[in-house]
């Protein structure tokens, strides 16, 4: 079997990657190295002792896009997660986020659909935006995101229904993913943002090892047990596990027409201050943190109900809360040892 991972190289991606080489699937990687390293193969090797064949191809150059697909037709399944993801950073630059996750999309969608290739569409909770009841089901109004990265992903959740009611053979299955955290436990990939993260993990771990003085809190008054938003944190070995159970879900379908959305995360909600705790508790380490304001655009609340990919693809989170923050603490010191 042969499945195209775009934004391979990404942190996700490579975790992806890593399961299907695992299980001898043969692996096309395609990323524009944008917002990632090509250092990440030698790592996917050291784990696997395969790579993938890597193509640095930016997908919104459709030309470069249709020469790509001339070479390498003959692909069973896709696995679409080249796309920008910074929630703030998106309300700063709404034009680069919209040429860049829907162009892509659009270019890649345009070879899936005229080889009737399996689609796997990464999309996020954010497309929820400000939930009313928890935990969070498919069904949820999705009619604010909050951010052009929300809307980027709820216009491609759009796009593919679209596809599916207008191409007979469309199969597509699309993964609403909670906060992805932690490292494989080789400490040989994980999560390697380039510049400060936004995101809480990394930059808590940055804290720790010495890179920032302090970790802020983004507002202690949220109408939460602590004040603090709560997350639906998930392991990336499990999220990725979700994407090897969707493939095969997928392929199954064999020429049933398919569009199905699921929710990914441990169906369990932790605040900020939980994960600080939870992090002291499995390293030992401290935590120096201050109250600030509030963040533009977070919602108080956001915890996946995962009935569905249980019930439907016999998937459940392994991994909890505290075994995340232990990998995630092992790869930021894997991190320092490289410099
Ligand atoms: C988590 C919590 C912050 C940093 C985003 C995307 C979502 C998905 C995951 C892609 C929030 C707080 C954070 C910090 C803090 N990405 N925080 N200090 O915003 O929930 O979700 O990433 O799919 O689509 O929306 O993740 O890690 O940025 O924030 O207090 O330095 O931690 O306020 O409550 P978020 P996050």
């Amino acid at each position: 079997m042969k499945i195209l991972v775009t934004g391979g190289l990404g942190y996700i991606g490579s975790h992806v990657m890593v399961l299907l080489l695992e299980r001898n699937v043969e692996v096309l990687c395609i990323d524009n190295l944008d917002n990632s390293r090509l250092e990440v193969l030698d790592g996917i090797k050291k784990i696997t002792e395969r790579k993938p064949l890597f193509k640095n191809l930016d997908l919104k150059n459709k030309s470069e896009t249709d020469v790509f697909f001339k070479e390498h037709s003959n692909i069973q399944g896709i696995i679409h997660f080249a796309a920008h993801k910074a929630v703030n950073e998106s309300s700063k630059k709404p034009l680069l986020y919209y040429n860049n996750n829907i162009t892509g999309l659009l270019n890649i969608l345009d070879f899936s659909i005229k080889k009737d290739i399996p689609f796997i569409y990464s999309s996020s909770c954010t497309v929820y935006g400000d939930a009313k009841s928890f935990p969070i089901n498919e069904d949820a109004l999705t009619s604010n995101p909050k951010s052009p990265y929300g809307n980027t992903k709820l216009m491609g959740e759009q796009i593919l229904k679209d596809c599916f009611n207008a191409y007979c053979k469309f199969k597509t299955i699309i993964l609403r993913y909670f906060n992805p955290i932690g490292a494989h436990p080789s400490g040989n990939i994980g999560e390697f943002p380039l510049g400060t993260p936004q995101n809480l993990i990394p930059y808590l771990t940055q804290t720790v090892i010495g890179k920032h003085p302090f970790l802020k809190i983004y507002g202690s008054d949220y109408e939460t047990e602590d004040g603090t938003c709560v997350r639906d944190y998930i392991h990336i070995m499990d999220l990725a596990e979700a994407h090897i159970k969707s493939i095969n879900y997928l392929i199954s379908a064999k020429n049933k027409k398919m569009y199905e959305i699921f929710n990914v995360g441990t169906g369990k909600g932790s605040s900020v201050l939980d994960v600080i705790n939870a992090f002291e508790k499995v390293t030992g380490e401290n935590v120096p943190h201050k109250f600030v304001g509030p963040r533009e655009g977070d919602v108080p609340i956001a915890f996946a109900d995962v009935k569905k990919i249980n019930s439907k693809m016999g998937w459940k989170a392994k991994f909890n809360l505290e075994d995340g923050l232990r990998s995630a603490w092992n790869w930021e010191k894997e991190i320092a040892k490289k410099s």
